[in-house]
């Protein structure tokens, strides 16, 4: 069905993990007819426009940048996180709203207003000018049902259980068992975000507004399907994995790209991948935002180099700060001897490349759908938000992942990082059996997505709805 007449306002966050899902989210709608336009602050934009091929205005996608008070992007270290999210807010509520009158003064008004998570407040621009508004979910639902949860009669369960002993238990309704510290970090008592929390209640206050709240959200039903009906206030719709065409249905071999890159790519590490045998190499990546320390990257380091396999780990440079000696590896030639290190790279193309065989993860949730897509199994490394629950998901659900264990100061070994890649890439019945999962998720997903799959028609449906 033609739906050129509806054309749909996207806003998201301009991180990468949140740019890369919505973006194949507008190319989806521009493939059923429907006009898009994506907006997100002018930090993303530079970078989106500088190295991703999209459709076109005349296609049907328009992208534009608007300020959050911060156009050369948030930095950790030099920005505190509380005073640009509110910043944001202030700054973006302003921008949405001239962008909506300007359009509707223009004779082409937005049909629907479609915002992404950590954006609760364009929920609210969009209602206070009469616009209907749809929330799209960039992370697992079981993650949004902890927080409806949370907020909705079960904060002792959650919270309390965090400052005592880290193997209690914790059961809510349709999700599994978890432990405290398979939550996400910010009911952690070492939590130093307190306003996440709000901004989640916030999230949720807009859909308790709404009759009948629909929620879309990047994940896909067999995935997570009882977390899908787990809350029988809000509707929620599958709609992913929002992964590039290319890597997931085929429907369009052209669309390789994500949102743009963070860093310069080389094309050398799809050369080196080439020349390495089929299932030999461990990935690793930790995203596009944690920082790990010098201690725990030296760590990893030791457990590559005691795994004796060919590696391809992605070191983002340290903002524009020039390497300094002591930011080097201690073992930096040997470790070149063994494998690669690239400062970004492309990740779909290399986790969906033969020689592949396991991926060493923050599990941020696009590297979790990634890899199920790409049907590689993972060593699950969380670091924080919703990256420890990912992790739970992928080790106790999906079984796909062995995850590591800290010790009593908090670091991993380089050990236990030398352990957990032996179970993925040894022989042993365990990393088969976690293989084997693997490649079954790749179907599934691959399935989910393809025509006449149910992300397909859950999105048709959607749009006949609206
Ligand atoms: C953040 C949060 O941390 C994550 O938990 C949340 O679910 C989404 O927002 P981030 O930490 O960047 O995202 O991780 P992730 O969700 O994995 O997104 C990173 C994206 O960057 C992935 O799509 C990955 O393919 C891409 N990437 C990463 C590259 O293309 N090249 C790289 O070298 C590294």
């Amino acid at each position: 069905m033609d739906h050129h007449h509806r054309h749909i306002l996207l806003v998201t966050y301009p991180s990468q993990g949140h740019i890369n899902p919505s973006l194949q989210f507008a190319k989806r709608l521009v493939r059923m007819g429907v006009k898009v336009t994506l907006a997100t602050p002018f930090s993303a934009i530079n970078r989106m426009t500088k190295t991703t091929t999209t459709p076109t205005p005349s296609q049907g996608l328009t992208i534009t940048g608007f300020s959050d008070g911060c156009d050369d992007g948030y930095k950790p270290g030099r920005d505190d996180l509380a005073h640009y999210m509110s910043e944001q807010r202030r700054h973006g509520s302003e921008a949405v709203k001239q962008l909506i009158t300007a359009t509707a003064d223009r004779g082409q008004p937005f049909t629907r207003v479609v915002y992404t998570t950590l954006l609760p407040w364009v929920g609210r621009v969009a209602t206070s000018h009469h616009y209907p508004s749809t929330f799209l979910w960039i992370q697992p639902v079981t993650i949004l049902d902890i927080y409806y949860y949370y907020f909705n009669g079960y904060a002792n369960s959650i919270k309390p259980n965090c400052k005592n002993d880290l193997s209690l238990s914790i059961e809510l309704p349709g999700l599994p068992i978890l432990s405290s510290r398979d939550l996400p970090s910010f009911f952690h008592p070492s939590n130093e975000h307190d306003f996440a929390l709000q901004i989640f209640k916030d999230h949720l206050d807009v859909l308790d507004e709404q009759t009948n709240p629909t929620v879309l959200v990047n994940t896909f039903e067999t995935l997570e399907s009882e977390a899908l009906r787990a809350v029988e206030k809000i509707r929620f719709v599958a709609v992913g994995p929002l992964i590039p065409s290319a890597f997931l249905d085929g429907k369009n071999p052209s669309d390789t790209s994500f949102g743009g890159d963070l860093f310069q790519k080389s094309r050398d590490y799809i050369e080196w991948l080439d020349s390495k045998a089929d299932g030999s190499v461990v990935y690793v990546s930790f995203g596009s935002i944690s920082e790990l320390s010098k201690q725990q990257l030296e760590e990893i380091e030791k457990g590559l180099l005691e795994s004796h396999r060919p590696f391809l780990w992605v070191i983002r440079p340290n903002g524009n700060v020039e390497k300094k000696d002591e930011d080097k590896l201690s073992c930096e030639e040997e470790l070149e001897k063994q494998g690669m290190i690239v400062p970004w790279c492309s990740q779909v193309e290399v986790l969906s490349h033969p020689s592949l065989g396991c991926f060493l993860t923050h599990c941020g949730w696009n590297s979790t759908l990634e890899s199920l897509v790409c049907g590689v199994p993972v060593v699950a490394f969380p670091q924080w938000t919703d990256q420890s629950t990912n992790a739970k998901l992928m080790e106790d659900v999906w079984k796909i992942a062995v995850r590591v264990t800290k010790n009593e100061e908090g670091l991993v070994k380089g050990g236990e990082f030398g352990r957990c890649i032996e179970i993925m890439m040894g022989s042993r019945e365990e990393g088969e059996k976690m293989r084997r999962n693997a490649k079954k998720w790749k179907g599934l997903a691959k399935e989910a997505a393809m025509e006449g799959g149910s992300s397909d028609l859950n999105l048709k449906a959607f749009l006949n709805e609206i």
